[in-house]
């Protein structure tokens, strides 16, 4: 059972940042969210269009519009906090910039056709936010410690940096509309293959989009409950901010060839120990996430349409520079908070020598997102606080001399993410104990686990 469906027309609008893409720039694809100002005409013509944004946002836009050269900004409808306003698409570029030196994102707005679409795309985001609220789908237990354990003892930091360094040098522009994004795509694909190494009940499959990189989907099929799915997620691909240039240097090492590589690790050692799942396993390496979400929106939806039972979901986005006093971020917004305490509780019980800290975005940076819009459980954790993080990205420094040489950090991810996915996938086997006993229950570990 999974939360309440969501309104279908949902947050995959935000593919409609592709239509922004084409008319000025990858750049532009980011978060605001778009409506339509007053002083425009009904509808969005051919001049203007609607984006949507957070009232703080918008209220920061405004003021500073002044120092920049685009029409005056009209809320037209605020709700929740989120307003919607139309724009000129000539301003489009220049509220990119503005937004770039103000919040430092991307770009940073979501844009929709007509004012009825913008609204149902709030709609739809405040009903996901709600729905996040409304109970898991599973309950999340921790009762697998010597299965984590087991996980745990085969992860290898340097076959972690490996793959880094594969991906930010032999791949080293990994935009989604780029050949050597494909290219990538289908190293991934090999990558996973080979450690699956035949296992019949694996799967390796490129996931096609309407642009040229695929997204790479591996499937372990739960052997218990194969309809209840646990996606463990993070891009693959790289973007240079501040060009429209595909072929400008995108090494994108930390962002996020890192969470690519821990997941790539935690396949590996999923893999050379047998693992086993009840649940049913998705690993992915999502398509174009910089450039708007579009590969987890379009698999996400997908999904969704087809009624499939996501019970859990982990978005791993840059983890490989340690840049806080904390050792893992774990984030507030956009995700679940159940979900997100299971993995706080993950933490201090595997890795209780760590830190953690609460930290948010302030707006849907990561795939996470695009889970959470369909009314999935999702949880994100990354490298540091929000702010903290390495500042190379979306730069040509973003590159694994940037991240030390070292995969030291990014292995923490893959300690957690191993242990989330053990966790969630498996359940005490209520067979194995005596008469009365209820899956779940841990007070019988130690005849267990001696
Ligand atoms: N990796 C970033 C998001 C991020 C930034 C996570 C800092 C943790 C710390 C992601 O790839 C990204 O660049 N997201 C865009 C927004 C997206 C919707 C295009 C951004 O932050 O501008
Ligand atoms: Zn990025």
């Amino acid at each position: 059972m999974r939360p309440a469906e969501t309104d279908s027309l949902s947050f995959r609008t935000f593919n409609r940042l592709r239509l922004i893409r084409a008319i000025a720039g990858p750049a532009l694809a980011a978060l605001l969210v778009t409506f339509a100002p007053a002083s425009f005409a009904a509808g969005a013509s051919g001049d203007t269009t609607w984006i949507s944004l957070e009232a703080e946002v918008f209220e920061t836009l405004r003021a500073e519009r002044f120092q920049h050269n685009f029409q005056p900004l009209v809320a037209v409808e605020e709700t929740e906090g989120i307003v919607v306003t139309q724009v000129h698409r000539s301003d489009l570029a220049e509220i990119s910039i503005l937004f770039h030196e103000k919040f430092h994102r991307c770009a940073g707005f979501m844009r929709h056709d007509t004012l009825e679409e913008a609204r149902a795309t709030v709609q739809s985001a405040i009903a996901s936010k709600a729905d996040s609220f409304g109970g898991s789908p599973i309950d999340y237990i921790i009762d697998q410690p010597e299965l984590v354990q087991s996980l745990h003892a085969e992860l290898d930091e340097n076959a972690l940096l490996a793959t880094i360094t594969t991906l930010s040098t032999d791949f080293n522009n990994r935009y989604y509309q780029h050949p050597s994004g494909v290219a990538a795509s289908e190293w991934i694909r090999d990558l996973w293959l080979g450690y699956a190494n035949g296992r019949l009940d694996v799967t390796v499959e490129l996931y096609d989009h309407p642009w040229a990189q695929s997204s790479v989907v591996m499937t372990i099929e739960g052997n218990l409950y194969p309809d209840e799915v646990i996606v463990l997620g993070g891009h693959m691909d790289s973007i240079a901010s501040g060009t429209s240039d595909p072929n400008f240097l995108a090494p994108g090492a930390d962002d996020n060839a890192s969470g690519t590589a821990t997941i790539s690790e935690v396949i590996r050692v999923a893999m050379a120990t047998g693992f086993q799942p009840q649940r049913t396993v998705k690993f992915m390496a999502y398509s174009a996430e910089e450039v708007g979400l579009d590969g987890s929106q379009d698999i996400a939806g997908d999904f969704s349409d087809s009624g499939v039972d996501v019970v859990a979901v982990l978005q791993l986005d840059m983890t490989a520079l340690n840049g806080s006093v904390e050792d893992i971020g774990v984030l507030t917004d956009w995700t679940d908070p159940t979900l997100t305490n299971f993995v706080e509780d993950l933490i201090d019980t595997y890795l209780p020598d760590l830190l953690w800290v609460n930290t948010a975005c302030g707006y849907p940076c990561s795939d996470h997102a695009a889970w959470t819009f369909e009314g999935y459980p999702a949880a994100m954790t990354f490298e540091s606080r929000f702010g903290q993080h390495n500042s190379a990205l979306h730069s040509t420094d973003d590159t694994v001399a940037t991240l030390g040489n070292s995969g030291a950090h990014a292995i923490k991810f893959a300690r957690l993410a191993s242990a989330f996915v053990a966790e969630i996938a498996v359940d005490v086997d209520s067979s194995i104990f005596l008469d009365g006993f209820e899956s779940g229950d841990t007070s019988r570990w130690t005849e267990l686990v001696p």
